[in-house]
């Protein structure tokens, strides 16, 4: 196959855990026999540094032309004080609603020989294996109006829904749970929220096209209790924005590192694949980001963007393969024994995924 995939490293140890990823798409390729035409582009702080927009023009057209996009991460604290939508973080509201990516993907699991490696015991995280689907184009980041009150006294932000927001993420989320263990939890705060009681509505109403699948809701507060105390009870877990942003960064930590866990973002275009965790800056430039979140978004996006479904399992399981022989990045060593730095994991990744060939 010829596709064309887009990389977006951006900012902090975006750029090097993009490399790592690369590395792994290149072994992919040699292996598969296909040609992936690889270019990059400019966004975040790495685009305002150079005088640019968050998002230049030129990303964006190459973004819409692009097979795939593959993105690290932006935010850069020397843009904290800038106005929003000239720090780096506004980049990535607009390629995503510029791009209608709608559906966040965002699956979270206890990989073999990382049982430990969190903070939970592994008899609560045993058998955990879940996947987020967070709303990603709509709720309070997109909400207007929005602002400071004009003598700066306050602020405000809007959280809206429409029905056809819920509902076109809703079939995502079910679908989803069709090629799994066939249950979703919608999440929500309905006992406050006008938004939440339309999303549960709106998410009953899809239900019901899906029998065969256990819908249940529960209330955002106690979703992020049982997260904690039992992982392993969550398969589909649907979401708004904010909500979905927040829980996702907690199951990160409950399996282990937040810098395993990678994303796709779908609309009914070219998806975007990128880690869930930021730019890192208090370990930026160092080698010792974690480069498994952006190699298992590079597997998403074998498989969701590209429809390289054994390519995308064989990403999966060179990942498995290395943590299984015990190759660790700083965050998952947990101080004890030797570890790997970004380049020499992704390269370990990158060597199982050629080896497997032979
Ligand atoms: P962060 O996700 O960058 O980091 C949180 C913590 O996790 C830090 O201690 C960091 O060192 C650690 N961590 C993150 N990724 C890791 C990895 N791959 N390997 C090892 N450790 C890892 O969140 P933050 O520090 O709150 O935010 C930093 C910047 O990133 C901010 O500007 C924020 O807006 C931005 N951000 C961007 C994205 C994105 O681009 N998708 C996501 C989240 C935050
Ligand atoms: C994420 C990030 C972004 C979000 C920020 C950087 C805009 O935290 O992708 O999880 O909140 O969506
Ligand atoms: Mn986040």
């Amino acid at each position: 196959m010829n596709a064309s995939i887009l990389l977006l490293p951006g900012d902090g140890i975006g750029p090097e855990v993009v490399a790592g990823a690369e590395r792994v798409l290149r072994a992919v390729a040699a292996r598969f026999g296909h040609q992936f035409d690889i270019s990059s582009a400019l966004i975040g702080g790495a685009a305002l540094s150079q005088g640019q927009a968050p998002l230049p023009d030129s990303t964006l057209e190459a973004a819409r032309r692009a097979g795939a996009i593959l993105l690290g991460a932006v935010g850069d604290p020397s843009y904290d004080t800038a106005p929003p939508s000239e720090r780096p973080e506004a980049a990535l509201l607009a390629i995503r609603r510029e791009l209608a990516l709608y559906a966040n993907l965002r699956p979270a699991r206890v990989w073999p020989g990382l049982e430990s490696a969190g903070p939970l015991k592994p008899e609560v995280l045993a058998g955990t294996d879940m996947l987020i689907v967070r709303e990603l184009t709509g709720g309070l980041y997109y909400g207007e109006p929005r602002g400071y009150a004009d003598d700066g006294s306050s602020a405000h932000n809007t959280m809206r829904y429409s029905r056809l927001e819920v509902e076109r993420v809703a079939r995502r989320a079910f679908e989803a749970a069709r090629l799994r263990r066939r249950r979703v939890t919608s999440v929500d705060k309905a006992n406050v929220l006008e938004t939440s009681r339309l999303w549960r509505q709106v998410v009953t109403a899809v239900g019901a096209s899906y029998p065969d699948v256990t819908l249940e809701h529960m209330l955002v507060d106690t979703c992020a209790m049982k997260l904690a105390y039992a992982p392993s009870s969550f398969d589909v877990v649907l979401t708004e924005n904010m909500f979905g942003d927040i829980l996702s960064d907690e199951a990160g930590a409950v399996v282990g590192s937040l810098g395993l866990l990678p994303s796709a973002s779908l609309g009914d275009a070219a998806g975007l694949f990128e880690p869930v965790h930021g730019s890192a800056p208090d370990i930026a430039g160092k080698d010792i980001a974690n480069p498994i979140g952006a190699v298992a978004s590079a597997a998403m996006l074998l498989r969701h963007a590209l429809g390289l479904e054994l390519e995308a399992v064989a990403v999966e399981e060179a990942i498995e393969g290395a943590l299984t022989s015990g190759a660790r990045t700083a965050d998952l060593a947990g101080g004890a024994g030797q570890s790997l730095g970004t380049r020499a994991m992704a390269e370990a990744i990158a060597d199982r995924v050629t080896a497997a060939a032979v």
